[in-house]
């Protein structure tokens, strides 16, 4: 089942008239975004296609969506976003039978459910805050699914614990970035009013013993084992492997985290994460 290091091939923008991801600076995004991110979900996708296929309803769940394509800092082209890049690499084995796709910005939401369309997807695009629009994605879901989400917010705050419940109705796994640079920011001043931010992310973490009783430099490690235990009473376990992606200047800025109900999907993350040469750091 476990398949090879896919490459990205720069396909041409299906639609090139509509708005391109170019970060919060729009200065373009990080190299890390295709290179980490992207390639991290698609690997494992790949490795997966022939389990799919046992699936008649595969669905692609993006609440975060973006509009479908992004150009990386310093180069003149751009590439698919993560949910073309996703639709592509199972579309010759076993396609996605949905793609609900979501963004704040309706502009980004309709750009990415064109793109996908153009394809030849089958897409809904809800636009929206994720706390409302995953509720709807999980409505449209046929019944028996197999189901893969890709929760990508731009920080921790918007990793509401709220979506996460929700997609849990679903045989669903789920790859999620949690931004490790927010946690550094804020949740080691301790008496920062600024940490009640998180309280949707991980809903009691500050009247827990073991984030009470922490040192300060461990404060940030008790809450991420409180946000993963979180997630672990919905039903999930994750695994192992919680790659730590850096930005250019050598900083973690986040992790990609799988989590998965059974032991198997959680062993192919693993080994999709630690990659042929073990380019991830895995530093707790
Ligand atoms: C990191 S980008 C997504 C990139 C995309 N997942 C990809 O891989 O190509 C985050 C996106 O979330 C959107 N966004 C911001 N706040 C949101 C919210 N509360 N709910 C849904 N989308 C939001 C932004 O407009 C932005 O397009």
């Amino acid at each position: 089942m476990r398949g090879k290091k896919v490459e990205q091939t720069i396909h041409p923008d299906p639609c090139p008239e509509l708005i391109v991801e170019r970060g919060p600076k729009d200065e373009g995004v990080g190299a890390w975004v295709p290179e980490q991110k992207h390639r991290l979900l698609c690997e494992y996708l790949h490795a997966t296609r022939h389990a799919w296929k046992k699936w008649p309803s595969r669905v692609f769940i993006d609440p975060f969506a973006g509009p479908g394509r992004i150009q990386v800092k310093g180069e003149p082209f751009t590439r698919d976003g993560g949910a073309v890049r996703a639709w592509r690499t199972l579309a010759d084995t076993a396609p996605f039978t949905h793609m609900l796709v979501g963004d704040i910005n309706s502009e980004r939401a309709l750009a990415c459910e064109k793109r996908l369309k153009t394809l030849g997807a089958s897409v809904i695009s809800i636009a929206g805050p994720a706390i409302e629009t995953v509720p709807r994605m999980v409505q449209v879901v046929p019944q028996g699914a197999l189901c893969m989400a890709f929760v990508d917010p731009y920080n921790l705050e918007l990793l509401s614990l709220a979506i996460i419940q929700e997609l849990a109705k679903l045989k669903v796994d789920l790859a999620v970035n949690f931004s490790t640079m927010d946690l550094q920011r804020n949740a080691e001043l301790e008496f920062d009013p600024a940490r009640a931010r998180f309280d949707g992310t991980a809903p009691g973490w500050r009247e827990q013993p073991s984030v009470l009783s922490a040192s300060r430099p461990n404060v940030k490690a008790a809450f991420f084992k409180y946000w993963r235990e979180q997630v672990r009473k919905l039903g999930f376990d994750h695994s192992r492997e919680m790659p730590l992606v850096h930005n250019d200047q050598g900083h973690p800025i986040y992790r990609m985290i799988f989590f998965a109900r059974h032991d198997l999907p959680n062993r192919i993350w693993g080994d999709v994460a630690r990659g042929p040469n073990r380019s991830f750091s895995f530093d707790e």
